[in-house]
């Protein structure tokens, strides 16, 4: 062991494709391909699940999609988030968040949330996610046109849960700022250029000190990102404020996260010992975490859907032989429509860890080095960047099978899509909630949440893709779909079920 960690990181003799550029490394090709995996999954087939990329400045950057590496580096406290993604979260969701707070803080502070959603909180949210759903259809019901931008729809649907099964309140008590911002939140979320790519790399060197100052520089990003804390912060302390008086009256306040988590106990204490601030301290991750995640989860589900009219046509058929059953998760089309979804497109295909010291990730399969030695282990030096490149992992062939690049439901219902013995996610063996202890907190609600909108949607509409669709998927921060235009968007045909 002690000659292993001796030698110097093996990462500089694994293979990669050459630097286009010493500036910008691969950057340009990973972030900025006209379609996600333009490169990356090319790459993937000539190198295998793990090889070097350049980043900004000539720096290495370690990709991973080998699954005994990434359940290492998910679960092992050697590797952090990544300097960048560490300041981002401080920006956007303030120190006391549950993701930005010190490891030795984040484990409780995690399982005190966690009360908010259980399988058995997220039923109770049942008829919130109902009545959102209902809003949903009723909207498009009401569309003048058959060719539907679904995006905004679904982006509003689920801000409306979030609003009401985490904070309490409905879309009209979330207030027009706040709605306001975050669309524009969204606009700026789904916007990046080379300039920005550059701007984020050098920052990335900047001590977290002078980042944080750089947030007060007056560019309208900025002020948009200031004003979207500033809004949440100012809303989750008056809903504290007003959960705990209503508490403190003996009413109930269980019908949402914030009302479990602000419950009294009977002494006057919350029941889970979270004081006021840090609840309302969790505003803004819920707000911006549970969004967009799960409403372009939809939306690139949805256009898959459009193209597959007889799996369309029998999921139908599925969900009108349960109408009025809850036993959602006992429809096997629903639930391999989900998975499937979850596979293709994870909003985070690619998420940065740094080491924190010098550590060895285990490998499933040998790679072999350019030096011609062949290794079973990566030595990691202390700073390293990797990424756990989760896109990836869920097309490698070896695991998903020779149409792992390809949407097919069907796959999940033979019970065989993944096969591996590392159990990754928390769900389905697939990676699109991460998994180790910074798992997505919500993944069961963002389940839930979007078993009950396809069941209504797709019993009541029928979805085609538009004849010129021109819809690329990118990465602009997450996954997203991108119009000819340049705007997020994802045209539909959307047409009654008569
Ligand atoms: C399809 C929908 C969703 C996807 C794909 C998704 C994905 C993820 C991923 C990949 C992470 C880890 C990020 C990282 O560590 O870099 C994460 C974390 C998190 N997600 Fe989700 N998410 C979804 C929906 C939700 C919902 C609905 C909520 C809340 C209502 C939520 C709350 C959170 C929270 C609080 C964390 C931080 C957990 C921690 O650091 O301990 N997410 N999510």
């Amino acid at each position: 062991m002690y000659v292993v960690f001796r030698r110097p990181g093996t990462i500089r003799n694994i293979p990669g494709p050459p630097s286009p550029s010493w500036i910008f490394g691969h950057t340009l090709q990973l972030i900025l391909p006209t379609r996600y995996g333009e490169h990356e999954f090319g790459w993937q087939k000539s190198y295998g699940a793990v090889y070097r990329l350049k980043d900004c400045f000539g720096q290495d950057r370690l990709m991973v999609a080998d699954p005994a590496a990434l359940h290492y580096i998910v679960n092992s406290p050697h590797f952090k988030f990544s300097p960048m993604l560490e300041n981002l979260a401080y920006l956007l969701y303030g120190p006391k968040s549950l993701v930005s707070v010190p490891v030795e803080e984040h484990k409780s502070l995690r399982a005190a949330l966690n009360v908010g959603f259980t399988a058995a909180a997220v039923r109770s949210y049942h008829s919130i996610f109902e009545k959102a759903a209902s809003r949903l259809t009723e909207e498009l019901h009401n569309s003048s046109s058959t060719t539907i931008d679904i995006c905004p729809l679904l982006s509003f649907a689920t801000l409306s849960t979030i609003g009401e099964a985490v904070l309490g309140q409905s879309p009209e008590e979330l207030g027009e700022e706040l709605i306001r911002n975050n669309l524009e939140i969204v606009a700026v979320a789904a916007s990046h250029s080379r300039q920005q790519i550059l701007a984020e790399a050098i920052l990335s060197y900047l001590p977290a000190w002078l980042f944080r100052a750089a947030a007060h520089l007056p560019t309208p990003t900025l002020k948009t990102v200031r004003d979207a804390k500033r809004l949440a912060y100012e809303l989750g302390n008056r809903i504290v404020q007003e959960k705990l008086v209503a508490a403190r009256d003996g009413l109930d306040t269980d019908g949402d996260v914030f009302g479990v988590l602000l419950g009294m106990d009977g002494s006057g204490t919350t029941k889970n010992g979270l004081p006021g601030d840090v609840v309302a301290a969790q505003t803004a991750l819920f707000l911006i975490a549970g969004q967009e995640t799960t409403a372009t989860t939809l939306v690139l589900g949805l256009r898959e859907l459009s193209r597959l009219p007889e799996f369309q046509a029998n999921l139908r058929s599925e969900i009108m032989a349960n109408t009025g059953n809850i036993a959602y998760d006992s429809m096997p089309l629903l639930n391999s429509f989900i998975k499937e979804s979850l596979r293709m497109f994870p909003i985070l295909p690619i998420d940065d860890r740094i080491a924190r010291e010098d550590t060895i990730i285990p490998l499933s399969e040998k790679i072999t080095l350019s030096t011609g030695e062949e290794i079973s282990q990566i030595v990691i030096e202390k700073g390293q960047i990797v990424s756990i490149a989760i896109a990836a992992f869920q097309r490698l062939e070896s695991r998903w099978g020779k149409d792992a690049h390809e949407f097919n439901p069907n796959r999940w219902l033979q019970g065989s899509a993944y096969k591996g013995a590392e159990a990754l996610g928390p769900y389905a063996n697939l990676l699109s909630f991460l998994g180790g202890p910074h798992s997505c907190l919500g993944w069961r609600f963002a389940i839930f949440e979007m078993q009950i909108f396809i069941c209504e949607l797709v019993r009541q509409f029928s979805f085609a893709l538009p004849e010129d669709d021109t819809v690329r998927i990118r990465l602009i921060n997450t996954l997203t779909p991108m119009m000819s235009n340049g705007q997020k968007g994802a045209p539909l045909i959307v047409s009654r079920i008569s």
